[in-house]
């Protein structure tokens, strides 16, 4: 029987997807993405070296494993034309079995330009990784953006890339001061981009509902997390996509009941990178000490990352908007030294008490927290790969943890490495 499992993250992203996906490949044929683009980085180290994917999906180490861009994904060809030649010089070969889909959506000069000039006109701004994601989705959303189908047609291409880059160019110069873009030189660089992306691309969708048809097994790699998401998250400071797992049927072609499966991906704490609201945010001071034991600096844009104890009622909220039935809690090694350790379990505002999320964005933004302290471990867990060696404080953590968002804990992380890993049965 095929086993159908959807990967998500349950927070602001950086859980630790990529770790978990690796993992979970090796039982799987099919690694597909859904949605966003470059602005992920997803990490993966094995045998000490690091591995950091933005569009090709994280289970590509394993060479047996075919690997699917959906529709979903917005695709920058350059990023991706540079992630398959990095990966070649490392010994890793893409041909034959990464399969990109011909519907995805394009990222030009102007979507990035677009990106940051954006950012830098705005009251407040939303800190985004400059990649052109939300140009590109407004494009698609807009109807005239420009699909890599449309980009293996260079007449068609031009005609598009015109219209485009005559509407644009009037804006550039208009609103944001821009001298605006040459066609000349964008079309050029994109039909090189086509001939080299010309053998990857295919019917995703049909791929992938006749590998289900044959029994296969399917892991989808969710990227950013919930509060991420451009309806569930913390909107505006959210990104472009739908991030949860119901964004995947819309994002590969897959059909919705033969999904058998959503794993949630949590940090043991949580981190933010880009502005909007963080109930749990640490102090500047202990968030300092906590990203640089946990090494939190963006893996796309390596700015630091914000850091805050877990939120059990964003977390619970993540659960039950993906249907997780189970979580994987990452990087329980970072709390490692803490002598007390907290977890947000409901939020307060006015004298009214939150358990649920509110998500009312005044509540989030200006509400405090409840909280339930924990005593620390004071072990090095980093060795561990059995839960009964864990010490008892680590195992009560987890174990309330699990009771607050009401999903089983079944992997619990303990370093970068995919060994790194401690199962629960
Ligand atoms: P993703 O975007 O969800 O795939 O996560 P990122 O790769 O952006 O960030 C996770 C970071 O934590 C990476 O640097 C990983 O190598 C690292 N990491 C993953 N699991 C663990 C863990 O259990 N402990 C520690 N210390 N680091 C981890
Ligand atoms: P992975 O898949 C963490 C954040 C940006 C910014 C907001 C909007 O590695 O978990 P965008 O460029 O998408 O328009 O930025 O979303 N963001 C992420 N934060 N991890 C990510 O991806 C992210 N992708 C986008 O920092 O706050
Ligand atoms: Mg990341």
């Amino acid at each position: 029987m095929s086993n159908n499992i959807v990967i998500v993250g349950t927070q602001w992203g950086d859980e630790g997807k990529g770790k978990v996906i690796d993992i979970l490949s090796q039982s799987s044929d099919y690694i597909i993405r859904f949605q966003g683009g470059n602005n992920a980085g997803h990490t993966v180290v094995v045998n000490g070296k690091e591995f950091i994917f933005h569009l090709i999906p994280s289970g590509i180490l394993h060479k047996d494993k075919i690997c699917l861009i959906g529709n979903g994904v917005v695709v920058d060809p350059g990023i991706l034309l540079s992630e398959i030649s990095q990966l070649r010089d490392r010994g890793i070969e893409v041909k034959d079995r990464l399969k990109i889909s011909q519907l995805c959506h394009i990222i030009f000069p102007y979507h990035k330009i677009l990106d940051k000039l954006r950012e830098k006109i705005r009251t407040h701004r939303i800190g985004t990784t400059g990649r052109g994601i939300g140009p590109c989705y407004a494009d698609k959303i807009n109807r005239c953006g420009v699909r890599i189908i449309d980009l293996m047609r260079p007449d068609v291409f031009r005609e598009k890339l015109k219209d485009n880059i005559r509407e644009k160019n009037a804006i550039f110069k208009k609103v944001y001061g821009h001298p605006g873009f040459s066609f000349k030189r964008i079309y050029n660089d994109y039909l090189r981009y086509a001939e080299l992306l010309r053998p990857f691309v295919s019917n995703v969708s049909e791929l992938l509902n006749t590998a289900v048809a044959n029994n296969k097994s399917l892991l989808f790699e969710g990227a950013q997390g919930a509060f991420l998401d451009i309806d569930f998250g913390t909107y505006p400071y959210v990104t472009s996509s739908s991030t949860i797992a119901g964004g995947i049927c819309s994002g590969s072609g897959m059909v919705p009941f033969r999904i058998n499966k959503v794993v949630g991906v949590a940090k043991s704490y949580t981190t933010r990178v880009g502005q909007g609201p963080f109930p749990t945010e640490f102090s500047p001071k202990f968030s300092d000490i906590i990203r640089r034991k946990g090494n939190e600096f963006g893996a796309t844009t390596g700015r630091p990352r914000r850091c805050g104890w877990f939120d059990a009622v964003m977390v619970a909220e993540a659960v039950r908007l993906n249907g997780i039935s189970e979580l994987v809690i990452m990087k329980l090694d970072v709390l490692d030294d803490l002598r007390k350790i907290k977890v947000c379990v409901a939020y307060k505002y006015k004298g009214k008490i939150f358990r649920r999320y509110p998500y009312d964005p005044e509540v989030i933004a200006k509400g405090t927290c409840l909280w339930r302290e924990f005593a620390g471990w004071r072990y090095a867990t980093g060795g561990v790969r059995r839960y009964s060696e864990l010490p008892g404080n680590a195992k009560d953590y987890i174990r309330a943890l699990q009771d607050l968002v009401r999903a089983h804990i079944f992997m619990v992380s303990v370093g970068s490495s995919r060994n790194q890993i401690v199962r629960i049965r």
